[in-house]
Formats: structure tokens, sequence, C-alpha cells
């Protein structure tokens, strides 16, 4: 698998992953899970900076779901640990290779270290320009479109906004990405054929593709295998073959 398989034009703007396979990969070896998380984050910077050179616009990486908090404690520490370690670690590189790093989800709920440590890199990164980082952190998609929609009312109620002129663009520009196109690509790893509360307005029309490998392994090659795959599907958006090459 080489990246000279990839065609420029052909690449995604923004690709989105639902990092998964971590405590899996962990058990296999008969190591504790927070091994699989903690290798999950090497996997993390290599896909980061495979972006970076591939001039990708967005990459959203799933960190950590609404319902994460429900697992042990230990472990949701140990996630948490892991984030302030990436944030710290990465944070002069990322702003070297201009990138802006964004949180989405509801971010209130994480533990003020680390809002503190994540807030400091948002603001380092504020007016890079090049890819947007976006890590959903205590993120549910129906949670997204419900805030959303709950702002929406908020607007029309105090006259900012009319329902009539309500459209998709207003419920996009409402979201916590918004100002994003939405994901060309959608990654899962570890063969779960769900998409688990992500993205789920901005998915509409992406392109899915789920692979058996499990995320602490999945490294550059297999990055490049999804996008091989990628610029060979045919993308119809509801349209005809026919439609599609006189296009
Ligand atoms: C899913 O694997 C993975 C997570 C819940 C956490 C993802 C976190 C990382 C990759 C590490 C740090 C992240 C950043 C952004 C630095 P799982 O635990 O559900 O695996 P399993 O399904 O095999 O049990």
């Amino acid at each position: 698998m080489s990246i000279k398989q990839l065609v420029k034009e052909k690449l995604p703007k923004h690709i989105a992953i639902i990092m998964d396979g971590n405590g899996r990969w962990a058990n296999k070896r008969s190591f504790k899970r927070i091994f699989g998380h903690r290798e999950g984050m090497e996997s993390v910077k290599e896909i980061v900076r495979a972006c970076c050179e591939l001039d990708i616009k967005a990459l959203t990486l799933y960190a950590f779901s609404s319902q994460n908090w429900k697992r042990p404690e230990h472990e949701v520490e140990a996630l948490m640990g892991l984030l302030k370690k990436y944030v710290r670690s990465e944070v002069n590189e990322l702003n070297q290779n201009n990138v802006r790093l964004q949180g989405i989800g509801d971010l209130n709920k994480l533990p003020k270290s680390v809002i503190n440590v994540f807030n400091e890199a948002v603001e380092i990164t504020r007016n890079n320009t090049g890819m947007v980082l976006s890590v959903a952190l205590s993120y549910g998609g129906r949670e997204e479109i419900l805030n959303a929609v709950s702002k929406i009312a908020n607007k029309i109620e105090t006259g900012e906004l009319l329902s009539a002129d309500l459209n998709e663009l207003t419920i996009s520009e409402n979201l916590y990405t918004a100002g994003l196109p939405d994901p060309d690509l959608l990654i899962r790893t570890s063969g779960e054929m769900r998409i688990s509360n992500f993205l789920l307005w901005q998915i509409a029309y992406s392109e899915i593709y789920v692979t058996d490998v499990l995320w602490p392994d999945f490294r550059k090659d297999d990055l490049y295998r999804a996008l091989i795959e990628f610029q060979n599907r045919k993308r119809r958006f509801g349209l005809t073959d026919e439609q599609i090459s006189e296009g």
C-alpha cells in the first residue's frame, strides 16, 4: 500500500473516524484495557500526521462518547489522563503543522484539568488555517442535534430567526461542527457495523469504510488503504449513474 496510489484531487476533504477496538487489542495480549488506549494514542498521532501530510482539510476523531462515562471509573480516569498527555505532547507539532484543534461535545462535563489543558491548546492553535482537528469528547449525535434545535428555538423566541426561514443549513450551522464540510468518509475500525451515535446529521451522504483492523494497529498504510477504496467508490448523492457521468 503506497501513498503514490493516492490522487490528490480525489481525497476526502473531511475524514471522520470511530476509533474502536482498543480494549480487544489489549485483551488479545492479556494486557489491561488502558494499554490498548495508550497504543491507540500512538495511532492517533500517526493518523493526524498522515492527514496533515495529505493536506486533508478536516479530521474528526470519536475519542469519548456521552455513554463512555458509564465505564469503570479507573478507565474513565485513564482516558482523561491520556487526553491531557496527548494534547500536552502534541500541541507544538500541531501548531507547527498549522492545525486548528477544537473539541466537540458536551465539554463542560469533562474534569476541570482536562478542560484547562484542552482550552490552552485550542487557544494556541486558534488562528491556524490548515487542517481542523476536532476531537469528540463527551459527544453524542442525538444530544448534538437536540442542542442545535434548542439553540434554534431560542433564536426564534428572541426574533433573531423566523421559523419560515429554517432550512438544512440552519441545523448544520448550529451543530458543534458548524463551518466544517460534512465528512466525505467515515472510517470505523475493529469491524463493528454501527454508527454509535456519531455525527448523525453530518454523515447523511458519507462513504462508510469499516475495517477489521483494531484501532491501536490502524496506522498510515491502513489509512491509505481506506483512501484508495474511497477514491474508487462512485458517490451518487441520490442521482443516477448517467447523471453522474454527464456531470
Ligand atoms: C474504543 O475502544 C476507544 C475509546 C472508547 C477511546 C478512544 C481513545 C483513544 C484512541 C486514546 C486517546 C485519544 C486521543 C484523542 C488522544 P474500546 O475501548 O471500546 O475497545 P473495545 O470495543 O475493543 O472494548
